[in-house]
């Protein structure tokens, strides 16, 4: 079966699986690594815009890692998960120092660099250089849990191991390593396209009848994963200050931490913190906006944006300065206070 299994999978991929992405058709490793990171929390439809813009400006890794942060930022602005930008900025340096600009063409080098996990660094070795490694991405994972039946809890590192190695199993043989393209881009688009999380289309899928978790009739039962994130919730007070040109006060935020490194409104625990930065004029225009909730992965935060008017000449914080709308349009900001500033502006 496991033979079988990849070139179904292979032979599937040729004749109904996505060929036509930009990142496709492509054996160049810095358009594939720069593709594969996008696409780590972000979907195809919101990365493709994104990553033209990101070629455009940034057409090679030299170029990419000559670039400032700041610039990284601005492009990523909207995709969110900015520690995905720094890494990509700092990976981007380090192949240029370590490498002399050109990406090692290893699964096992590529994982040395940063933001570069095993999936990842395994999915350009596959695609750039054909190399027999498995991926394991989340759509990836549900797929192979559910054709092997493989129901072991893969919160527990070593049932993720284990699957990893059956991952390693099932690739396609040794003199079939040129079908690793189509093995690898095969395997990612049956999970984001027919195997489903809920409502897999069983009825059009290329390995249904090898499929365990079909003839067991649960397949919406695999994969097993028993540990569910613990959420908190946090309450956060933004100061929107505005000067008499309507230019936004921003600060650029510290390097670590929330949002670490993009441009923001200044942030307190609590409104009574916010009000005692302020110089007492200022306070006196204070008013509290509408309170919303932004999710992030482990979090929620209610924000509380609190709008405050101010001579040009004083600063409301120790750190940081005015920022017109075209000028800040253009930087990285959080999705919340881009939010923020477009709604009223
Ligand atoms: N998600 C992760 N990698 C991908 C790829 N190469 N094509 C489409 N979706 C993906």
């Amino acid at each position: 079966m496991p033979l079988d299994f990849a070139m179904r999978v292979v032979a599937w991929q040729r004749s109904h699986g996505r060929s036509e992405l930009p990142w496709q058709n492509t054996r160049d490793p810095y358009r594939v690594w720069l593709s594969e990171v996008m696409l780590q929390q972000t979907q195809v439809s919101t990365v493709l815009g994104y990553f033209s813009r990101f070629l455009a400006r940034f057409p090679t890794v030299r170029a990419l890692a000559a670039g400032s942060e700041d610039e990284v930022f601005g492009l990523w602005s909207g995709l969110g998960y900015y520690s995905r930008a720094r890494n990509m900025h700092r990976c981007a340096q380090e192949v240029v120092a370590r490498f002399g600009g050109a990406f090692p063409n290893t699964a096992e080098e590529l994982q040395t660099l940063p933001g570069i996990g095993r999936s990842t660094a395994a999915a350009i070795a596959a695609f750039c250089f054909e190399q027999r490694v498995a991926i394991l991405d989340g759509n990836v994972k549900r797929v192979l849990t559910r054709v092997l039946g493989f129901d072991g809890d893969l919160a527990v590192a070593s049932q993720e191991k284990a699957l990893w190695a059956l991952a390693t199993e099932l690739l396609p043989a040794e003199a079939q390593s040129a079908d690793m393209v189509a093995y690898t881009q095969g395997v990612m688009d049956l999970g984001a396209t027919v195997c489903l999380p809920r409502k897999p289309s069983c009825i059009i899928c290329p390995v249904s009848d090898l499929c365990e978790a079909r003839r067991k009739g649960e397949p919406e039962r695999y994969p097993v994963k028993s540990r569910k994130l613990r959420r908190t919730a946090q309450s956060l007070w933004m100061l929107k200050a505005r000067d008499r040109e309507g230019r936004i006060w921003l600060e650029k935020r510290p390097s670590r931490g929330i949002w670490a490194g993009l441009y923001c409104l200044p942030v307190y625990e609590s409104r009574s913190l916010l009000l005692d930065q302020l110089a007492p004029e200022a306070r006196l225009t204070a008013h509290d906006g509408h309170a919303f909730v932004h999710v992030l992965t482990h979090k929620d935060l209610h924000l509380h944006p609190v709008s405050v008017e101010c001579e040009g000449c004083q600063s409301p914080t120790e750190t940081g300065g005015w920022y017109r709308a075209a000028d800040w349009i253009s930087l990285g900001l959080p999705a919340p206070v881009r939010k923020l500033l477009s709604v009223e502006s």
